[in-house]
């Protein structure tokens, strides 16, 4: 079995839940604290022994680009200045054995379309998949656990968690039925409505996929909400081969909401280094004056 190499992040999404913020900025460029939320999951992905990193990008999403790029005037202006600790900063974003390639999604036919378009780049060769508006804290990182189910089992692998039996319209839901060591996925759908959903089992932005999958992408007609789903192949795919759930261990942050996105700075700014001390002071005065 080939080990996994790629890894794909559809980006091309219009962001419109972060309007005004993202009418001229992609919503994975949305900062946690200090660094963009596309750069945790690249992050991620390199954790995870990815090596070469497909973005399915669209129309004003240059800026993901240029993150991922050298920025010469910028590095030669804080090396002139010493300043060492940020000149690093912008210089590791990516080591050097790690290689991007950056194909354009045309159209917003959704995650399954975006998907499809890194046939080229990926060929015949199972590779991960990350939505970048997951963030999940997790410590290995979850795309490193979920490569070592797959490496165990040679299954595509989803990352799944349980969410409000409220919300499972916001999710792909799976039904799944354990197996000795895992938990297999008997069928799975997309975004149905809490009366008829089989569970509350999401599917959250971690896939791990075995080729078949394109064969499916190529050939669904459009789901819910008039889009290629990614669901419906993986509902295809599970006739054909055994697909498995893994409830990964990791805090997840919906960042592709507000309050998620809030949540999550707030969650990591207390963490962070630089801001710790303070923000965590400040957090405390802030909920004390709520309470007045
Ligand atoms: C997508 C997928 C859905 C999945 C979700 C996780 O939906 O289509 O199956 O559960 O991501 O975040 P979206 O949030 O893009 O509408």
């Amino acid at each position: 079995m080939k080990p996994i190499k790629k890894v794909v992040f559809p980006v091309a999404g219009m962001g419109t839940r972060f309007l005004p913020a993202t009418k001229a900025m992609p919503k994975e460029m949305l900062p946690i604290v200090d660094k963009p939320l596309i750069q945790y999951a690249v992050e991620e992905a390199i954790e995870a022994g990815c090596t070469e990193i497909i973005f399915i990008t669209g129309r004003s999403k240059r800026s993901i680009e240029d993150h991922f790029d050298k920025a010469y005037e910028l590095e030669s202006e804080l090396a002139f200045k010493n300043k060492n600790q940020l000149l690093e900063s912008i210089q590791d974003i990516l080591p050097s054995n790690v290689s991007c390639l950056y194909i354009r999604q045309a159209e917003a036919l959704g995650l399954g379309h975006a998907v499809l378009k890194s046939l080229p780049a990926v060929g015949n060769e199972a590779f991960a998949v990350i939505l970048a508006d997951d963030l999940i804290d997790a410590q290995p990182g979850t795309l490193t656990q979920m490569i070592e189910v797959y490496n165990r089992l040679g299954n595509t692998v989803l990352g799944v968690e349980e969410v409000d039996p409220n919300e499972t319209g916001f999710y792909g839901i799976v039904e799944v039925s354990e197996e000795k060591d895992y938990l297999k996925v008997d069928s799975i759908v997309e975004k149905p409505h809490p009366d008829v959903a089989p569970s509350n089992l999401a599917v959250v932005g971690r896939y791990v996929l075995t080729p078949k999958i394109y064969e499916f992408l190529a050939t669904i007609p459009r789901g819910a909400g008039g889009e290629i789903q990614l669901t419906d192949a993986i509902a295809r795919l599970l006739q054909y081969e055994t697909v498995v759930a893994y409830p990964f261990s990791g805090k997840r942050y919906d960042c592709g909401s507000k309050i998620g996105y809030l949540e999550a700075n707030l969650a990591f700014g207390i963490k962070h280094p630089q801001t710790a001390d303070n923000f965590k002071k400040i957090v405390l005065e802030t909920a004390n004056n709520l309470q007045d």
